[in-house]
This record gives structure tokens, C-alpha cells and sequence, in this order.
């Protein structure tokens, strides 16, 4: 299994604190059954990840895997905020952002958890991104009370061409009742969408199995297997040779 979400790198963002509690989660994910994880620390206001930052954090992490013998590899990505539209498309252009896998096939959008602060030409930028050939998956849209309020503001964005990421721990109700009835309405509902950890330690995760064992009892198997086989694509995607890597220079100084 692949997990397109999670917080593993250690020290870096909200996810581990060391590197220690950080191999913990990772030995968790391969005994889940995970063998390639993206990690996906935030880009946000806050906390605001680059590229020129997650590069050598990934490559350094999958050296102290191989160093444990822990069989995990683990893809540079982020979890990057649309806090303002424009700020995002010129970061867009300028390069600096961590797409999943460092490519440009597939990005990891969030939203603010603050309805006021949700951009009111989100569906513009879905549609600018998929004009750059890229495929914007919106993070855990059942978690944000204002989708689950008024599910027509998601339906534009998939309308526009954006993935849904949905995550394990909402399915299983731990992220509440309203979280996991809309993420379970969703998947009803829609194929573009895609199962993920968002695991920020050991303690805050469920791995990945759950959730297709999750989806196979009550939505049964062949949306489980379609919701597999859409993530197995999109790790051939971010693995594969023939998708040319953007050239990555670092920042001087
Ligand atoms: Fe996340």
C-alpha cells in the first residue's frame, strides 16, 4: 500500500518530535503493510515547507530507514494551504513548492479550517492547476465543517477537476460522527477520491488497512479495490522514470 498523506519526517513539522517516535510510526506503516509513504509536512502560513526544506529532510529520513532496516521508502511531498489564491499561483510558478513526489503530476491542496478564509475563486485555482496538467487532490475535506455544511463548495472544486483525499481515522469515527457520515457519503457518491493516513505519530494514526477493510464491509470490495488501484496509480506516476523532475536548485545562502 501507498499512503499519499502523512507526517513522518521527524522534527520538521507538527508530525514526530524525534527521530525515534518518528521509526516508530514508520515500523507501525510496514507492519500495516505500507511500503511507500509520501511525506507531507505543511506549507502553510505557519509552517511554510519548501522544497528547498523538504528535499534534504527526505533524503537524510530514507537513509536512518535504511540505517534500521526498516523496508519504507519514503516520497517528498507537502500539504500545501491555499491561504491566498495569488500567493499560491506565484509560489506555483516560482517552483518552490513540494508537489507529491517532487512531480508534476499530482498536488496536495488544503483548505483553511476557517470558513472565512476559504478563497472565493477556489474553483478558478482548481482549474488553473489542472490547466498546468496537474491533478489538485483536496485534503480531508469531511474534517472542514463548512464542506460538510455546504457540500456544493466541494462538489465545485470536483466539478473543476480536483481528487478528494479522504482520511482513515474520519471513516472509523474518530475524527467524530459529522466527519466520518460525510466521508462515508462521499465515497458513495464519488470515485475521484483517494484513502490516506495523515498520520502525525504513532498514537494519531490507523495505518491504511483498516480503511480498505473499512470501506470493503460497508461500501464493499470493489470500491475498496477501485480506491487501491487509484492510489497505486498515482504512486506508479510519482515513481516512474518517464515523468521528468523539475531541476531543483537550492536557495544560496
Ligand atoms: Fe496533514
Amino acid at each position: 500500500m501507498i499512503d499519499l498523506h502523512c507526517h513522518i519526517l521527524p522534527g520538521v513539522d507538527d508530525g514526530p518530535t524525534s527521530l525515534n517516535e518518528s521509526l516508530k510510526l514508520a515500523r507501525f506503516f510496514v507492519a500495516d503493510g505500507i511500503t511507500v509513504v509520501t511525506a507531507t509536512p505543511h506549507c502553510h502560513k505557519f509552517i511554510h515547507l519548501l522544497r528547498a526544506d523538504i528535499l534534504p529532510h527526505v533524503a537524510a529520513y530514507n537513509r536512518e530507514l535504511k540505517a534500521a532496516a526498516i523496508p519504507l521508502t519514503v516520497l517528498p511531498g507537502s500539504e500545501i494551504q491555499v491561504y491566498d489564491s495569488a500567493v499560491y499561483r506565484r509560489e506555483f510558478d516560482e517552483d518552490v513548492f513540494c508537489h507529491l513526489g517532487d512531480r508534476r503530476t499530482h498536488t496536495l491542496l488544503e483548505f483553511s479550517w476557517d470558513a472565512d478564509k476559504f478563497p472565493s475563486d477556489s474553483v478558478e485555482l482548481i482549474e488553473w492547476i489542472r490547466s498546468r496538467e496537474m491533478t489538485p487532490i483536496v485534503a480531508h475535506p469531511e474534517r472542514h465543517h463548512y464542506f460538510r455544511e455546504q457540500p456544493k463548495l466541494l462538489q465545485r472544486l470536483v466539478d473543476a477537476g480536483a481528487w478528494v483525499q479522504i482520511t482513515v481515522d474520519s471513516l472509523l469515527g474518530n475524527f467524530g460522527p459529522e466527519a466520518k457520515d460525510f466521508g462515508q457519503q462521499f465515497l458513495r457518491t464519488h470515485h475521484e477520491a483517494i484513502l490516506a493516513s495523515d498520520a502525525h505519530n504513532a498514537k494519531r494514526c490507523s495505518g491504511l488497512s483498516a480503511g480498505y477493510a473499512w470501506v470493503k464491509e460497508y461500501l464493499g470490495p470493489d470500491r475498496s479495490r477501485d480506491l487501491f488501484d487509484r492510489a497505486e496509480r498515482v504512486q506508479i506516476s510519482l515513481m516512474s522514470d518517464e515523468v521528468s523532475l523539475p531541476s531543483f536548485q537550492a536557495k544560496a545562502g
